[in-house]
C-alpha cells in the first residue's frame, strides 16, 4: 500500500514538474513576456493552477499570478494565517491548505475572495476555529475542515457567511459548542459535526438562520439546557441522533422557530423535565422514535402538524396506565412504543404489557423498591442494561 502511494505520489511529481519544463521553454520563445513568475518553492502547472507543496514554504507566496484559480499549500510550514492572506489572489476557486502545519486564523483571513468555491484545512494543527475566521465567504460551497485537532470553535465565528453548502467539522475533538459558534451564518445547506460533543450551551446555534439540515449525533451530554437552540431559525431537518442526551431540561427548544422536521431519534434519554414544542416554534414534524428513557416524562406539550412517536422504550410502572404517559398523544402510542422496565416486561409493547406488570411482582416497580430504601440493584442494572442497548443501537448506526 505505502510504496505504491509513494511511487504514484512521485509520479504526480515527476510529470508535474515535466509539464513545467515542457511549458516554459515553449512559452520562453514564443511570447516570453507572458511568462508568469514561478516561486521556487511552487510548481506552476499553468497561470491558473499552481501547487506549493514545499515544506521551506512559510507563509502564502505574493508573486503568484493574479490569475491563480486553483491553489495548493498543501505540506507547506504556514502556521499562522494573517486577515486578508490571500486578497491578492481574486480569482481564486479552490484553495487547498491540507497538512499546512496551521495553527491560527486570524479574522477575515479569506477577505476578498468572492469566487472561492471549496477551501480546504484538514490534518492541520488547529485548535480553535477563532472568531471571524472563516467571515466574509459567499457563495463558497463547501468549507471543510475535518481531521483537524479544533477543540474550540469561537462566537461569530463564520459571520457573514452566506449561501455554504456544506461545512464540515467532522473527526475534530469538539466537546463544547459555544454560545453563537454558528452566529451570523445564513442559508447553509449542511453543518457536519463531530462525535463526541459532551455540552452544548444555551444559544449556541442563536444567528444561525436557514440551515438545510443540522445533525447532532453521537453525543455524549448530561442534559438538554434550556435555550440550546434558541435563536435557530428556518431549518429544513434538525435531528438529535445515537446520542446521550441526559436530562431535557425545560425550555431545550425555546426560542427554535421554523423547523420542517425535528426528530429525535435512538438517543438515551435519563429524563424529560418538559418537551415542549409550541405554535410559536412552528415545527411542522416531529419524530420521535427509538429512543431509550429511564423515566417517563414529565411534562409534554407537543403543537405541530404531524406527530410521530413509535420505537421508544419506556418505563411501565405497575398500576400505571401507558396511556398515562405523558407521551401518549399519538392514536396507537400503547402499541407502537414498548416497555423499557421492569424487566419481566421488557420489549413489550406498552399495551400488551399493561397487565402483566403488577403479576406476582409484590414489591413494586424499581423505582418503588429504591424509594422504600431496598436494593438499589434492580435500578442499576436496568440503567446498565439501557447503556447497553444505547451502545449497540449506536454500532449497529455507525
Ligand atoms: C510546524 O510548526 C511548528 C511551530 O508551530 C514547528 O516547530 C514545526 O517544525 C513545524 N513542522 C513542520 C513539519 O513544518
Ligand atoms: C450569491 O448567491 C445568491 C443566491 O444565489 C445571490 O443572490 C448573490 O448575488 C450571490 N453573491 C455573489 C457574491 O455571487
Ligand atoms: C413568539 O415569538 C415571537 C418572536 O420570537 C415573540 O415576539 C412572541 O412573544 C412569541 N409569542 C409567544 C406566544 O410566545
Amino acid at each position: 500500500m505505502a510504496p505504491t502511494l509513494c511511487i504514484s505520489r512521485w509520479v504526480v511529481q515527476f510529470t508535474s514538474v515535466l509539464a513545467w519544463f515542457l511549458f516554459v521553454p515553449v512559452n520562453n520563445q514564443l511570447t516570453p513576456t507572458l511568462v508568469p513568475t514561478c516561486p521556487t518553492q511552487c510548481i506552476c502547472l499553468s497561470q491558473s493552477q499552481v501547487v506549493c507543496n514545499s515544506a521551506s514554504l512559510r507563509g502564502v507566496p505574493s508573486a503568484l499570478s493574479p490569475n491563480v484559480m486553483q491553489l495548493s499549500l498543501s505540506r507547506a510550514d504556514l502556521r499562522v494565517l494573517r486577515s486578508d492572506a490571500f486578497s491578492h489572489l481574486r480569482q481564486l476557486r479552490r484553495l487547498s491548505l491540507d497538512a499546512c502545519n496551521l495553527t491560527r486564523i486570524r479574522p477575515f483571513a479569506f477577505r476578498g475572495l468572492p469566487r472561492l468555491d471549496e477551501l480546504y484545512i484538514q490534518h492541520t494543527p488547529l485548535a480553535t476555529v477563532d472568531a471571524f475566521a472563516f467571515a466574509a465567504l459567499q457563495n463558497i460551497s463547501s468549507i471543510v475542515l475535518s481531521h483537524n485537532r479544533i477543540a474550540q470553535i469561537e462566537g461569530y465565528a463564520f459571520a457573514g457567511t452566506n449561501f455554504i453548502k456544506l461545512i464540515s467539522l467532522k473527526n475534530n475533538p469538539i466537546k463544547r459548542i459555544l454560545a453563537h459558534a454558528f452566529s451570523g451564518l445564513n442559508d447553509v445547506t449542511q453543518i457536519e459535526l463531530p462525535s463526541g460533543v459532551k455540552s452544548i450551551e444555551p444559544k449556541a446555534f442563536f444567528g444561525l438562520e436557514g440551515v438545510g439540515v443540522l445533525e447532532l449525533a453521537y453525543m455524549d451530554l448530561p442534559a438538554l439546557l434550556a435555550d440550546t437552540f434558541f435563536g435557530l431559525t428556518r431549518v429544513g431537518r434538525l435531528a438529535l441522533r445515537e446520542s446521550d442526551l441526559g436530562v431535557m431540561r425545560i425550555g431545550a427548544f425555546e426560542g427554535l422557530r421554523h423547523v420542517e422536521v425535528l426528530e429525535i431519534c435512538n438517543n438515551k434519554i435519563d429524563g424529560v423535565e418538559e418537551l415542549s414544542l409550541v405554535h410559536n416554534n412552528s415545527v411542522q414534524t416531529f419524530k420521535m422514535t427509538g429512543n431509550h428513557m429511564l423515566e417517563a416524562p414529565e411534562s409534554v406539550v407537543l403543537e405541530v402538524e404531524n406527530l410521530i412517536i413509535r420505537g421508544n422504550h419506556l418505563p411501565c410502572e405497575c398500576g400505571r396506565d401507558p396511556l398515562a404517559n405523558a407521551l401518549a398523544l399519538t392514536p396507537d402510542f400503547a402499541e407502537e412504543n414498548l416497555c423499557i422496565s421492569p424487566l419481566k416486561v421488557r420489549g413489550r409493547s406498552l399495551s400488551s404489557a399493561a397487565g402483566a406488570v403488577c403479576r406476582g411482582e409484590g414489591t413494586g416497580s424499581a423505582r418503588a423498591r429504591a424509594a422504600a430504601g431496598a436494593s438499589p440493584l434492580g435500578d442499576t442494572f436496568e440503567h446498565s442494561l439501557a447503556i447497553i442497548i444505547a451502545v449497540i443501537a449506536f454500532l449497529a448506526n455507525s
